[in-house]
């Protein structure tokens, strides 16, 4: 108890918690984001996907106690974090010292972070706490991105989801201690993994637009 104390009291352990949690989270977004896929296969495979993950109720339950947990951490420590860093702003180089870096990725955090806390928050009332009324998830998702508006608003989320993760994926590695010589490739990896993540969740809404049959 006294350990982990320590650690959350201490600057360097508030980040590596974050760099933890955030890494749950991209796992996340990856189990996530091979669910979606299904939406490509067709109505009958996203709903049998979507079914069979809803008839294992204490499984999922489970599961969103955790994500809850490792994504309310995540948020709190980068809000100690950033109030921190705040009060330290005299001196001069302290945001620069912020996530071990002053580019402006390191600034895009403060812009991405909140935003992605929005959009979960709507996205969450439209697609999981909504009153299915006995609808299966394909016919809610087909209506949502019927409209313009809100593929708009999903496209865009996910250049700023892409943003997020191309910046926090290498600066969790920084933080948790790999080597500063590997930080030119963990920055393309990031950029790589950012523009699977972007690219791949911006297509679904783009695509169920624009192919009305995928999801009938
Ligand atoms: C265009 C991209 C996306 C689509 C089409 C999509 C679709 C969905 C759907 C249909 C559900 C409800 C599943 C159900 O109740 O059966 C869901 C839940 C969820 N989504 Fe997404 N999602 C997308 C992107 C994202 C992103 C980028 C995030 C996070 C930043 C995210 C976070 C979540 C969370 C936290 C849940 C609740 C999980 C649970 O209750 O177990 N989604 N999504």
């Amino acid at each position: 108890m006294n350990r982990l104390w320590l650690v959350v009291k201490s600057s360097i352990g508030k980040k590596e918690l974050m760099a933890l949690t955030g890494f749950c989270l991209i796992l996340f977004l990856a189990v996530h984001l091979f669910g979606n896929l299904n939406i490509f296969r067709g109505t009958a495979a996203f709903n049998w996907y979507a079914e069979t993950l809803h008839s294992l109720p204490a499984f999922v339950k489970i599961f969103e106690i955790g994500l809850l947990t490792i994504g309310a951490i995540h948020v709190f420590f980068a809000t100690i974090l950033v109030v921190q860093n705040l009060w330290a702003r005299p001196h001069r180089y302290s945001w620069k010292r912020w996530e071990g870096g002053r580019s402006w990725g390191s600034w895009s955090m403060l812009v991405t972070g909140p935003y992605i806390l929005l959009f979960v928050i709507f996205h969450l009332l439209q697609f999981t706490l909504i009153d299915k009324a006995g609808r299966p998830i394909s016919t809610i998702v087909a209506e949502r991105f019927q409209q313009p508006a809100w593929v708009a608003f999903y496209a865009i989320s996910m250049v700023f989801v892409g943003l997020h993760i191309s910046h926090g994926f290498w600066s969790g590695f920084q933080t948790l201690g790999v080597q500063n010589e590997r930080r030119g490739e963990l920055r393309s990896l990031g950029l790589l993994v950012s523009l699977l993540f972007g690219v791949t969740f911006g297509a679904i809404p783009i695509a169920v637009y624009g192919f009305k049959n995928l999801l009938q």
